[in-house]
């Protein structure tokens, strides 16, 4: 497995990414992307791993939790959190990353917010390739997509659509950066 991370998120013009705990919009479209791009693998007997902060975690329903084909992992500095079998805690993101790449059936480690866990990403020392979702509207939100470093660059990856999306009446653009 390459150590590449591969950091997946949603903003709206502003850079929020959050409210209540919650994302700010419904764009099931956008949902869908976030799935097929965090579960589907080259190799048919490998999945891919998601690494998501703890309120993350907690964010997603219970009927939806732990997201299905993909190893979840979820960082929290309480070594007495709960989570259900098969879920992996760590501490650190560097110790996640560390464990997923000792693992043989991992193809790719995504990424999934929030704040913090992306920052702590792409000031790592890790390559990075950062796919982020541009909504053309302002939401208003109480978490944010930290500043991204000057080191990254747009590319273009031919599983991605470059044409402008709408749903809702609510535009957006599929972007992907790397470093
Ligand atoms: N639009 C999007 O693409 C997107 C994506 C993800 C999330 N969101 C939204 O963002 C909000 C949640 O994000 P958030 O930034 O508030 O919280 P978060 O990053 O999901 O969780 C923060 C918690 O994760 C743990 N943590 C984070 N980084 C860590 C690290 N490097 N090492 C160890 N533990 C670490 C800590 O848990 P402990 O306190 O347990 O130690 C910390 O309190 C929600 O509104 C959610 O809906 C949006």
């Amino acid at each position: 497995m390459s150590v590449r991370l591969n950091l997946i998120a949603a903003a709206c013009e502003n850079m929020g990414i959050g409210k209540n705990g919650d994302l700010p919009w419904r764009l099931k479209s956008e949902m869908a992307y976030f799935t097929k791009m965090t579960t589907n693998t080259k190799n048919p007997n490998k999945q891919n791993a998601v690494i998501m902060g703890r309120v993350s975690w907690e964010c997603i329903p219970l009927k939806f939790r732990p997201l299905s084909n993909r190893l979840n992992v979820v960082l929290t500095k309480n070594n007495d959190l709960k989570v259900d079998d098969g879920v992996l805690t760590f501490s650190t993101l560097e110790s996640a990353v560390e464990k997923l790449n000792s693992l043989d059936n991992i193809e790719k480690i995504w990424v999934i917010g929030g704040s913090y866990v992306y920052k702590s990403a792409m000031e790592s020392e890790y390559p990075c390739r950062l796919y982020l979702t541009k909504i053309l509207k302002n939401f208003d939100c109480d978490t944010f997509f930290p500043e991204i470093p000057p080191t990254f660059t747009e590319i273009t990856d031919p599983d991605v659509p470059t044409n402008t999306q709408e749903e809702k009446g609510i535009q957006f653009l599929y972007k992907v950066y790397e470093k």
